[in-house]
């Protein structure tokens, strides 16, 4: 919310104190003195006027995790255990998953109660790579390289993947890029080739890689620099 719809919406706050106020330099957002009406308050913000805090600013919150297979990517389920339920902390219901993955699917899961830094990380547009492990039934083939770079053709999204690099391990491992985040993406894309993927383990988003350390199962808080580059 801007500024100064935050402060008008106080009772103590006419419009005209909330331009006086602002111009008086009375007014700090995160411990800085605003005096931009503009300038975007959140529910994580703190706000004072003359030192007195008008909104305390409750903590962001930013976990990575190591999600074992066999748990669901949702806040609730009624039959197997959810990434949430490995956690343990409070106001759980507060927070939210960035970018799913399957059921079987292991790896890099961030989770997060600040809407507005999930966004950026999945929106389709900031285009971050997201890089697989994926183990296949059959061989990779060299001529899948080309492939993957040109784009699939979904016919449900009516749309034709973006450029994705494949980099083949061995027979049946590679390494996958994509930049987008679509419905079993990654099983699709091998499904083209008739190749079911066996394993699919998620290392890294953007910048953001799994720590190794972390065992199957195990989160930790992000960095204030991991927070930072998304
Ligand atoms: N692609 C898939 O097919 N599954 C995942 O969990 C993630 C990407």
């Amino acid at each position: 919310m801007r500024l100064d719809r935050f402060l008008s919406n106080l009772p103590r706050f006419s419009r005209k104190d909330v331009r006086l106020a602002l111009l008086a330099g009375r007014v700090t957002v995160d411990g800085v003195t605003i005096r931009e009406p503009l300038h975007e308050v959140r529910e994580f913000s703190q706000v004072t006027f003359d030192g007195e805090i008008l909104q305390m600013g409750k903590p962001a919150r930013y976990f990575m995790l190591h999600k074992p297979p066999g748990c669901v990517s949702a806040t609730r389920d009624p039959q197997h255990p959810t990434v949430l339920d490995l956690l343990d902390e409070p106001d759980k219901q507060d927070l939210h998953i960035a970018g799913r993955l399957d059921f079987n699917t292991s790896g890099l899961m961030l989770i997060t109660n600040d809407g507005q830094w999930s966004r950026r990380l999945t929106q389709p547009s900031t285009k971050l790579p997201k890089v697989y492990h994926v183990e296949t039934e059959q061989e990779i083939g060299e001529h899948y390289i080309e492939k993957f770079a040109e784009g699939f053709y979904f016919a449900f999204e009516d749309l034709t993947t973006l450029p994705a690099h494949l980099t083949i391990l061995d027979s049946h491992h590679a390494r996958l890029s994509i930049v987008e985040g679509r419905y079993h993406q990654v099983k699709r894309m091998f499904g083209f080739f008739d190749n079911k993927v066996v394993n699919l383990h998620r290392e890294s988003i953007g910048p953001l890689v799994l720590d190794p350390a972390l065992q199957p199962g195990h989160y930790r808080a992000l960095s204030a620099e991991e927070i930072q580059h998304i």
